[in-house]
């Protein structure tokens, strides 16, 4: 039995069921502003070992710990310079640190998978909330199944780990759809590990550095959880199409048409206006769409790879690879 609760007409249910579910060790479908995530109790080895399962996720693929506070932030984790100014500029906010643990935090190495570094974000929206009442860290994936497209809304959450999660806290559509983009600092040197919701011209802006992007398809495995394929929808994958074939559904953006549209189940556009925020936002909920519309393929228009449409192309790249390794 799966129990969803709206925040935005019960928040006080919302908080007391959520803060008494995961004291049960149980994982909890809560709203982020980036995504919806599945959360347990960090440091609690029983509750996060549900996670993994319920995701059908790899144990080697850590997770993201959340935090409500700074305060709570630093007693797991040691900031450098630099990344306290990123988590003081873009706190609550879409973007997490990688950051070495404190022999003393009582993260469970289940959640950072065995390593001394801990991904730490401190998440907007109710969920801070929930944290805040709950008094601990809460690690949290995307709340989906290992591989398949992150959820934006509670019903994607529902339809796709319903009936497992006992517990779904309704927040609406998720504000900016994408994950957090995630930063190792390393000495001088701050390095991109995941585009996502956080524009990586924002995080030069704040620092007046250079963000270095991975060089080398190896250096992905530093985000464990960036294998190439993720975010797959049943449907095959086009990206930059210049024209359309019979049968496939559309996602362009724009306002762009794309030859032979008119032979396409579906045509959608992530924002006419030509908005990266607000195609981020629809991407997700786009992609299961298209792939609900019993298309065989799902052909992409060119998407512009500046701000935010670096993360855009990202998943879209990721729902494109071949289907082996899922992760996240
Ligand atoms: O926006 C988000 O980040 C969402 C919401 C729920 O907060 N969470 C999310 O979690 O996207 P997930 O598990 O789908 O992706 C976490 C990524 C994975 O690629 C994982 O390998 C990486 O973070 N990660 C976590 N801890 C790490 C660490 N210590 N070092 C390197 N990468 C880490
Ligand atoms: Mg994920």
């Amino acid at each position: 039995m799966t129990l969803i609760i709206d925040t935005r007409t019960e928040p006080e249910r919302a908080l007391t069921g959520a803060c008494d579910t995961l004291g049960m060790g149980l994982p909890v479908a809560i709203p982020t502003e980036t995504v919806y995530g599945l959360a347990a109790d960090a440091t609690n080895p029983d509750a996060i070992t549900r996670i993994y399962e319920m995701k059908g996720r790899p144990r080697f693929n850590p997770l993201i710990c959340h935090v409500c506070d700074l305060d709570m932030a630093r007693r797991h984790v040691v900031f450098d310079p630099i990344s306290l100014a990123l988590a003081e500029a873009f706190w609550p906010g879409p973007l997490t640190l990688i950051l070495p643990m404190k022999p003393e935090s009582g993260v469970h190495p289940l959640a950072s998978a065995g390593l001394d570094t801990l991904g730490i974000r401190m998440p907007d929206g109710f969920s801070r909330r929930v944290i805040e009442r709950y008094g601990k860290p809460l690690a949290a994936p995307s709340a989906n199944t290992s591989g398949r497209i992150s959820p934006t809304t509670a019903a994607h959450v529902a339809d796709d780990l319903g009936g497992k999660v006992a517990l779904i806290l309704d927040d609406g559509p998720a504000g900016i759809g994408l994950e957090s983009t995630i930063i190792k600092v390393e000495g001088d040197e701050i390095r991109l590990l995941r585009p996502g919701g956080l524009d990586v011209a924002d995080i030069e802006r704040v620092t007046g550095k250079t963000v270095q992007r991975p060089q080398t398809a190896g250096a992905a495995i530093e985000a464990p959880g960036m294998l190439a394929s993720h975010y797959a929808p049943g449907a095959a994958v086009r990206l930059n199409a210049s024209d359309v074939t019979a049968g496939e559904a559309v996602i362009r953006f724009g306002g762009k048409v794309l030859p032979g549209e008119e032979k396409a189940v579906l045509v959608l556009d992530l924002s006419r206006s030509g908005d990266l925020r607000e195609a981020a936002a629809n991407l997700f909920a786009y992609m299961k769409q298209a792939d609900a519309s019993g298309a065989t393929t799902i052909a992409f228009g060119p998407i512009p790879s500046n701000g935010l449409g670096e993360a855009i192309i990202d998943r879209i790249e990721r729902a494109a690879a071949p289907r082996e390794g899922t992760q996240g």
